[in-house]
């Protein structure tokens, strides 16, 4: 499907005023997205879990306006004004303008609120960006009401990925795969859908994130993408990845605990050996950080509790385990890991449905 099947063709309908509210969870990526071309299309395909707590809680007032050829919006978080956001609002109307030609006809007022503290290092982008991509369809269904679901989601995950790539994966639920791959039927670099066929001792997998380290982020994820270009691994690392996914598809199928763990601990540290051998270079883990996973292995070793890790662009930690071992594992986190998070601080969540339409 190219970029243009997005383009709408007249709508049918009008409207004045009104408003939506929408939340959109954020994810964590078991085969990750590093990397990028052309308009955000991924240099690789990833493969994610939904999250069900950590969530942008978005509301999107409009108003009908004379077409002066300006984008006009007011910017709220969590009920003051953020003027903060309006260059990244401003670029990513400029991106989707294309596709949601009504942009200009609208004032909008977008008040954005979040389920996790602010400066936990935890990335507000994807979850932001897919809340208001949903919000936008909501608008644009009202053109257009003959849309389907299948219409509106594929297309909400299309314009979140031109606000935040990994955003296009917190549209659905549950597993989401983004990025063309060969084995995965109609897959595409242009939007993110539901990966069905998961064992059942995925469902409900738990998520508990250490936060490690809260602090600003050293490398944005702009720039952090743009350091794959011309980086020595990066043609073995895009094949790697496309090989992973595959593997990946089929541990999740057959519920491979141990295949899943050695797939989603090793992108995890490939992530980060990527950013160790770019130019520049950077450390993104701290001491704790590693600290963290030697407990891990140590607690698997001896226990064979299916435990394992994964990482993002950053210091803090994801612990992943099935919901039938969540009692044990708890109480090792709470013994042995939560010493090494900053101020004790860890976050309980797991796996989830995806954007909710909350009026
Ligand atoms: C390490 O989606 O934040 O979390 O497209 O520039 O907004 P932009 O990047 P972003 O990158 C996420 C990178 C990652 C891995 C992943 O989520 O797959």
């Amino acid at each position: 499907m190219p970029d243009k099947a997005f383009i709408p063709s007249a709508y049918t309908t009008t409207i004045k005023k009104g408003s939506f509210e929408w939340s959109a969870p954020s994810n964590i990526a078991l085969v990750k997205y590093w990397g990028k071309k052309g308009k955000q299309l991924p240099a690789n395909p990833s493969i994610s879990l939904t999250l069900n707590n950590c969530k942008t809680i978005t509301k999107l007032a409009f108003e009908k306006k004379e077409n002066d050829g300006n984008f006009s919006f007011d910017l709220l978080f969590e009920g003051q004004p953020k003027e903060s956001f309006r260059p990244k609002i401003e670029k990513f109307f400029e991106r989707v303008e294309e596709y949601l030609p009504f942009l200009k006809d609208y004032h909008f007022t977008i008040d954005t609120q979040n389920t996790f503290p602010h400066s936990s290092g935890i990335a507000s982008s994807a979850s932001g960006m897919a809340a208001l991509a949903v919000n936008l369809m909501s608008l644009e269904k009202e053109l257009n009401p003959a849309m389907t679901e299948d219409e509106f989601n594929r297309k909400a995950s299309f314009l979140a990925r031109l606000g935040s790539g990994s955003a296009c994966r917190s549209i659905e639920g549950n597993v989401v795969i983004w990025g063309s791959h060969d084995e995965t039927p109609h897959s595409s670099n242009l939007y993110g859908f539901s990966f069905e066929g998961f064992h059942e001792v995925f469902k409900n997998y738990q998520d508990t994130i250490l936060l490690v380290d809260k602090g600003e982020k050293q490398v944005s994820s702009t720039i952090g993408h743009d350091l794959m270009h011309g980086h020595p691994f990066a043609h073995q690392r895009f094949e790697q990845a496309h090989d992973n996914l595959s593997k990946m598809k089929e541990a999740l199928a057959k519920g491979d605990l141990d295949a899943f763990i050695k797939i989603t601990e090793s992108e995890a540290l490939t992530l980060h050996a990527m950013m160790m051998t770019s130019m520049p270079y950077f450390i993104l883990m701290k001491p704790n950080t590693l600290e963290i996973i030697n407990r891990i292995w140590k607690f698997r070793a001896e226990t064979a509790i299916p435990v394992c890790f994964t990482l993002d662009a950053g210091a803090n930690v994801h612990v992943l385990y099935p919901e039938n071992v969540s009692s044990k594992v708890l109480e090792f986190i709470k013994n042995e890991l939560v010493g090494y998070c900053q101020n004790s601080q860890y976050i309980c969540d797991e796996i989830g449905t995806g954007a909710v339409r909350i009026n």
